[in-house]
């Protein structure tokens, strides 16, 4: 048994900078520290194994894989859908995304879970498959897709006032507090990054960049209304 500060796992294979562990997602999950990976794929059970039949290499086979495919009823297929996107959402960057592969045996309730937990479904990918199996019974259309749901966590809509506590001009508090709230929440309009940077403090014209396509941004906050007209700070004549 492996030992590294993530816990005792059972390392599985490793290649150069790739390690795969073989853990119950559960327990694993609950271990881990909060906000620690940028990206989930999870391709979660189906729930197919009811005794029936498939095709594999032309030939009628037993549909079942394993007791934890075994279809339960749809509360309990359920359940243990939104247990486990609970837990990844634990351990899922404030702008990190999951990516789930399914059939239509398990994908509705991924989908609704997803959103029961506080996720913000981002898009679905269907993937076509060129040789699917036919299906055997004649009663069906063969299925010959699988769907992947794309998704990050809902955005956090609270500023942390903490951070404004040393401050005493509101126009600082502000400031503070929405540079923050937008490190942490926004993705790059422009080229769809999702990881927006600080420019370092006293910097002429802008506030944040995209660190891919390195476009700036200015944050705007103002006593009023915000009208119209917004003045562009990046007049050189203003700053220089
Ligand atoms: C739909 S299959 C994924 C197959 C995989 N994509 C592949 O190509 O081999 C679901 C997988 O989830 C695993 N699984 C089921 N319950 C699990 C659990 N509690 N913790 C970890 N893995 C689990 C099963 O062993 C199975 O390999």
């Amino acid at each position: 048994m492996e030992k590294n500060f993530l816990g005792d796992f059972l390392k599985f294979y490793s290649e150069k900078n790739i390690i795969l562990y073989l853990d119950d997602t559960f327990e694993r999950l609950e271990k881990m520290p909060d906000e620690y990976v940028d990206m989930i794929f999870a391709d979660p059970p189906y729930f197919l194994s009811n005794d029936g039949i498939s095709c594999s290499g032309g030939k009628k086979v037993s549909v079942n894989k394993g007791e934890w495919d075994r279809g339960t009823n749809f509360y309990e297929k359920h359940e243990f859908n939104r247990n486990w996107l609970r837990l990844a959402k634990k351990i899922l960057k404030p702008n990190g995304t999951i990516w789930i592969s399914g059939t239509l045996h398990n994908i509705f309730s991924v989908g609704v879970a997803l959103e029961q937990e506080g996720y913000k479904i981002l898009n679905n990918i269907t993937w076509q498959k060129t040789n699917p199996p036919p299906n055997l019974s004649c009663r069906y259309f063969t299925h010959s897709t699988e769907t992947i749901l794309w998704a990050r966590k809902i955005m956090n809509l609270k500023f942390d006032e903490t951070l404004a506590e040393n401050y005493k001009s509101i126009s600082q508090k502000i400031r503070v507090m929405s540079e923050f709230w937008l490190i942490e929440n926004l993705f790059c309009p422009c080229c769809g990054n999702l990881n927006i940077e600080k420019i370092k403090n006293n910097s002429p014209v802008a506030d944040i960049f995209c660190g891919n396509c390195k476009e700036i941004f200015e944050l705007k906050s103002k006593k009023n209304n915000i009208g119209s007209k917004i003045v562009d700070g990046a007049y050189h004549t203003m700053i220089e």
